[in-house]
């Protein structure tokens, strides 16, 4: 299927026929989330496809038991954990040294990397932090945070989002639908994946084949005028 014509299909779908959807589909889409870009390509993510019948019950109760999750074939979580940069950390600097890439960036995976996903007890670094980049940034530009804990998961959230993204598309690529939630008790969600207090369940997506009541109309958007500033 063509990109515009997978971005058209797409849609919300909240009742699903009983088809199963084959396991390849959802292995593709998986190819497609991982290849998602993402902050500083440290990865901080985790898919998790529940698909044992009793934590995917509870999953689905923990969705607050909304028909988009209750009728699903497949549901996925998609979580972000910013503390996850240190499982990349490694193989990207194993990495940037094999593709022999310019020094600075060697110098980023190694210091800088971890000097930004460092907020300290209670964020004691963030005041510091802050202090720093506001002083330098009178000179010049400067990014300015994360300073904190909540900061540095905002970013994983964001790339999460996106390869979660890519993971719809995907699936409406291969002529499947699918509905993003974040309408769950995140509690439940966190105790039935074990999930560190670290990390954080963004999106559960479902996966099936569309029912009679799949939508509740043609997709509504504001006109395109009214949200694109053109500066
Ligand atoms: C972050 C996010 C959270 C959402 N949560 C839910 C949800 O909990 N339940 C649901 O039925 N739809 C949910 N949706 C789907 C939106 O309602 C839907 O994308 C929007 O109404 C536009 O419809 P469309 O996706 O068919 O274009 C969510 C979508 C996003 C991006």
């Amino acid at each position: 299927m063509e990109f515009f014509d997978a971005v058209a299909r797409r849609r919300s779908v909240r009742d699903y026929t009983d088809e199963v959807v084959p396991d390849d589909v959802i292995q593709k889409a998986f190819d497609a989330a991982i290849l998602a870009p993402n902050s500083s390509n440290t990865q901080t993510w985790n898919f998790y496809w529940v698909k044992s019948p009793g934590p995917k019950k509870k999953l689905v109760e923990a969705c607050l038991s909304q028909s988009a999750a209750r009728k699903a074939n497949h549901l996925i979580v998609v979580a972000a954990d910013p503390n996850l940069w240190r499982r990349s950390q490694g193989p990207l600097i194993q990495w940037v040294q094999s593709v022999n890439a310019p020094k600075q960036v060697q110098l980023y995976y190694s210091k800088l990397i971890p000097f930004i996903y460092r907020w300290g007890i209670f964020n004691s670094m963030a005041p510091i932090k802050w202090l720093a980049t506001t002083v330098i940034g009178l000179f010049r530009p400067m990014a300015r945070g994360p300073y904190t804990r909540r900061d540095a998961q905002e970013v994983a959230i964001k790339s999460a989002a996106l390869a979660a993204e890519n993971f719809v598309l995907a699936i409406a690529a291969q002529g499947y639908d699918t509905c993003m939630m974040e309408g769950f008790d995140s509690s439940r969600v966190r105790r039935l994946l074990k999930m560190k207090c670290s990390e954080r369940a963004v999106m559960v997506i479902s996966v099936g084949r569309q029912g009679e009541r799949a939508t509740w109309g043609p997709q509504f958007r504001l006109p395109k005028d009214q949200v694109v500033k053109i500066v």
